[in-house]
């Protein structure tokens, strides 16, 4: 996190909060943005929504607002309509006992915004902002996410008894920021997991997606050495990600233990990685899948499939896992009609995936042929000569050709392979005026 970003007092809320929260002033109202989009505003990461708390009541934020959507309104919560965008606008609230570890029994509304922030789960995620007051900071929010560290407010067992689900959040949370859960709320942590037991299968699994989508995917050994392993392995029974249970459980006896980096190699497979150019989805769900290491790749298809992906990245993952233990040539013209069929991003994710699976049994097996290293200097050269490797590289097209004689249909496209492949083997051949001439002897 930039040094500075956590001194200024000011953050740029969308216009539409800022409306929010200026109409429920004038009114006579308090209101701030709270939470997640605060925290996330401080360290420069796009908040996934924009909350707002107010001490104005239901009924009263409703009549301040043309377009509002009675969401929870029992709990507080109403949602502020402008087009197609909507905000959550909730009552400053204390919850009331939580006998199921997950739903408060009755919730009261109050006119204090301390008592509000108290109720939140972690120190970071309990900060609120308006232009007026600036960053509302308690409970040293602002501190501990400079110093990386997930907190709970107040009492941590109190906290996780309330909501059994903010135990899972603690983890998701330490792999999105690369945080350290401090001691206290790791304790509180592990006296609690049992209480997972009480959160739905459908939340566990949003938590777990997110943390497989984290730039950290490695804090899911978290889960085992935190003790939650045992509850969660319960519900992806229930949700048959036959997978992710495997890994989960196989982990906790000696047995499966082999199959597993051990901590030194983990690192080593995240050194490897340049986060620049490797945030898409589709590569980590292929990391994850290397974490289990020596799965066959039928296996680590349906497992991404049990964590429902959107399409494209379900698409793309397989595609790079069927990829992975195919052998690359390190000779110049191979590896170029092997990265033809490989849009260009696939491609650079599937040499930094095969770099850091390459150590595994399976791969040894059935790549045993392939020098990974040439391979990688060998394409790191193509990239730099700026050599062409997609038909859409070749100084003729399809028009060019027609215009010399050539048929459009198979026969064209056979052409512009045929091309292509002499342009392999010489690049400095990829001129117009010589490949059409090259395509006239051809016909
Ligand atoms: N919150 C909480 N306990 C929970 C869930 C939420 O205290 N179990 C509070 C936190 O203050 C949190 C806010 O409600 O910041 C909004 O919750 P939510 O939108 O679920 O999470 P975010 O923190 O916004 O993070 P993300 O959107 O990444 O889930």
């Amino acid at each position: 996190m930039p040094e500075n970003t956590l001194s200024k007092t000011h953050i740029d809320i969308p216009d539409n909060v800022g409306f929010i929260i200026k109409t429920l002033e004038d009114k006579g109202f308090e209101a701030y943005a709270v939470g997640g989009c605060v925290r996330d505003t401080l360290i420069g990461r796009m908040p996934g929504d924009w909350d707002i708390t107010t001490s104005a009541l239901p009924h009263e934020i409703k009549s301040c607002f043309r377009r509002t959507v009675d969401t929870g309104i029992e709990h507080g919560t109403v949602t502020v309509m402008f087009g197609s965008e909507s905000y959550e606008v909730t009552t400053y609230r204390i919850d009331g006992e939580y006998r199921d570890n997950r739903h408060p029994d009755s919730v009261s509304f109050t006119s204090s915004v301390r008592e509000d922030l108290r109720r939140r789960d972690f120190t970071i995620n309990a900060m609120a902002y308006n232009e007026r007051t600036g960053i509302l900071d308690l409970f040293g929010g602002c501190e501990d996410l400079k110093a990386g560290i997930i907190r709970c407010v107040g009492d941590a067992d109190e906290r996780f008894d309330e909501d059994a689900l903010r135990i899972l959040r603690a983890v998701r949370f330490a792999a999105q920021l690369d945080f350290r859960i401090e001691e206290h709320t790791a304790n509180a942590v592990k006296r609690h997991a049992i209480n997972l037991q009480a959160v739905s299968k459908e939340r566990i699994l949003t938590e777990i997606t997110k943390l497989i989508c984290s730039a950290h995917i490695e804090r899911i050994f978290d889960i085992f050495e935190l003790g939650l392993a045992p509850y969660i392995s319960e519900h992806f029974d229930e949700i048959n990600i036959s997978g992710l249970k495997e890994l989960i459980t196989a982990k906790d006896t000696t047995e499966g233990h082999d199959r597993y980096l051990s901590a030194e190699e983990r690192k080593a497979v995240e050194n490897a990685f340049d986060y620049e150019k490797t945030t898409s989805c589709e590569l980590r769900f292929a990391r994850f899948a290397m974490l289990a290491e020596g799965m066959e790749p039928e296996h680590v298809k349906k497992m991404i499939k049990g964590l429902k992906p959107d399409n494209d990245t379900l698409h793309n993952t397989e595609f790079l896992i069927r990829l992975l233990y195919v052998p690359l040539s390190d000779d110049r013209y191979e590896l170029k009609t092997q990265m033809t069929d490989v849009p260009p991003k696939l491609f650079y994710c599937l040499l930094r995936l095969k770099a850091v699976s390459c150590r595994t049994k399976l791969y040894k097996e059935r790549c045993r042929n392939e020098k990974l290293e040439n391979v990688i200097a060998l394409y790191d050269d193509i990239m730099k000569t700026d050599e062409p490797i997609y038909l859409k590289e070749l100084a003729v097209n399809g028009s060019d050709l027609i215009s010399c004689g050539v048929k459009p249909g198979p026969e064209l496209g056979e052409m512009l392979k045929r091309l292509l492949d002499l342009v392999y083997r010489e690049p400095r051949h990829n001129d117009k005026s010589f490949l059409k001439e090259k395509a006239l002897n051809i016909l």
